[in-house]
């Protein structure tokens, strides 16, 4: 539970706590090491580019034409590495326009909050945003009823950029959302709506299940009373309920009084459950179920059982943010199936493949409904900071308990891979998977095409960039 104390403290001298932390961020301890989200694979992008006429190997199937889309944080200006967090940095948005089996261009461009304004000496875009240092969405790039949003957790609003990735302005969904809005919203096919769970920093007692129409604006922005703030990053849907994964990450006023800019820690007094929030009840009735405590970023799909439980397959971190202050830190993860029962008022976890993952995501076709396959990224062997990719990706049938792994060879690392498919008709894993593996040997990128359908075979094409894009966090192909 937030004391009442912590609660009082926010509310009445935020901009009191706002001094004290940057007094303190001035006395951070200085680190001996590189910061591992600043330097290397990740060492942000100076400039942005427009690349036309791409090089590409294999064929680009005639059928894909839109863009595909990536987010990751990308600092405009050089920060201090005693208080950078990964998670903190300005949003740079990189896309690729493909179309009639060509790749025309690729651009990268920073979502204008006031760093990046700074520095490209721009007039910020209009609109409301968040704080400075905040109000440059950096976590996804989505398309909403056929405009683009740069979105993030936390309090964040979102971002409008056009075809070609500047930035509209800061548009909270035409002022339809009043509240802070997520980085994973999931769209349900079948009601054609759009579902999030979204929290605010300096709000720990509620969080809210946000629900957008066909044309992107909300029509259910739904409280829920939690404790203790918890840092709740994606949600996941099935036919009757939102799932809130209300677990031990919480607001830490400690960190945020030290300085640091992600203050978020490992709570182990803060009880781990998961909502079952009926979609169009009140939040008062939602249905609370423990689970053993862990960390959830990302689920992948959830539907209901005859018998009225619930399955979710997850990525779950045995714990998370528990040492380190610059990033994600793990001592392992696993790809889960949890089985929420209401009635018993158990989660009962089963592995489905033990080794380190993330990026979890399927055929979003089949949304709120049983499915088979699931793509995730291995993450490197062993425990700490979540630094670099590994070089493979997995393909999990869930159908036969198999796991492909897909290796891309020394130094080549992917990122998150999405499902795009052939035909809105076809069968589930009928389509290709598309994202983008980084090359250390000489620092250039792949945007790397797969049949989703062979998935060991060679890739249906390969797009080629001169140069090396930071792994970011996620992506998603906007069709035209
Ligand atoms: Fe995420």
């Amino acid at each position: 539970m937030a004391s009442n104390v912590e609660t009082l403290i926010r509310g009445a001298v935020a901009k009191g706590i706002g001094k004290v932390a940057d007094f303190n961020r001035r006395r951070l301890p200085r680190p001996t090491d590189a910061h591992p989200y600043l330097t290397g694979i990740h060492k942000p992008m100076e400039e942005e580019l427009t690349l036309e006429a791409l090089a590409v190997d294999g064929e680009i199937p005639a059928a894909l034409s839109g863009r595909y889309l990536r987010n990751g944080p990308n600092p405009a200006l050089p920060p201090d590495p005693a208080s950078y967090h990964w998670f903190t940095g300005a949003g740079m948005v990189h896309g690729i326009r493909i179309e009639g089996g060509r790749a025309h261009w690729y651009r990268n461009r920073w979502v204008r909050g006031a760093e990046a304004c700074a520095k490209l000496g721009e007039p910020v875009p209009p609109g409301p945003r968040a704080a400075e240092g905040f109000d440059a969405p950096n976590t996804n790039v989505v398309g909403l009823a056929g405009r683009t949003f740069a979105i993030v957790e936390a309090g964040g609003k979102p971002a409008e950029l056009s075809d070609t990735l500047g930035t509209i302005a800061h548009n909270p969904f035409d002022g339809t959302l009043a509240g802070p809005y997520t980085a994973h919203p999931h769209h349900d096919p079948f009601a054609n709506e759009t579902h999030a769970i979204t929290y605010q920093g300096d709000r720990p007692n509620m969080v809210w299940h946000v629900v957008l129409d066909a044309d992107a604006h909300v029509i259910r922005e739904e409280a829920v009373a939690v404790a203790d703030g918890p840092s709740i990053h994606d949600c996941a849907i099935t036919r009757n309920y939102a799932l809130v994964f209300d677990l031990p990450v919480t607001f830490s006023m400690k960190s945020l009084l030290a300085g640091y800019r992600f203050p978020y820690a490992w709570n182990e007094a803060h009880p781990a459950r998961v909502g079952l929030l009926p979609r169009a009840g009140a939040g008062s009735e939602i249905l609370w179920v423990p689970v053993d405590p862990c960390y959830v970023f990302h689920p992948a799909n959830a539907f209901e059982t005859a018998d009225g439980k619930v399955i979710v397959d997850v990525v779950a971190h045995d714990t998370m943010f528990a040492e380190s202050k610059r990033g994600p830190d793990s001592p392992r993860s696993r790809m889960e199936r949890w089985t929420i029962d209401p009635t018993a008022d158990t989660t009962t976890r089963t592995v489905i493949h033990d080794h380190n993952q993330e990026f979890p995501r399927y055929d979003e076709r089949r949304t709120t409904r049983s499915y088979r396959y699931i793509y995730s990224v291995a993450l490197p062997d062993g425990a700490g900071e979540l630094a670099i990719a590994d070089t493979r990706l997995f393909r999990h049938d869930l159908e036969n308990g198999t796991t492909e792994t897909r290796d891309f060879g020394p130094g080549r690392h992917p990122g998150e891979f999405v499902f795009v498919p052939r035909s809105p008709e076809g069968a589930e894993g009928d389509g290709w998977l598309v994202g983008l593996v980084v090359n250390m040997n000489d620092e250039t990128t792949d945007l790397v095409i797969l049949n989703a359908d062979d998935f060991m075979g060679p890739p249906q094409a390969v797009v080629h960039l001169p140069h090396r894009v930071p792994p970011g966090f996620h992506g998603n192909w906007v069709a035209d």
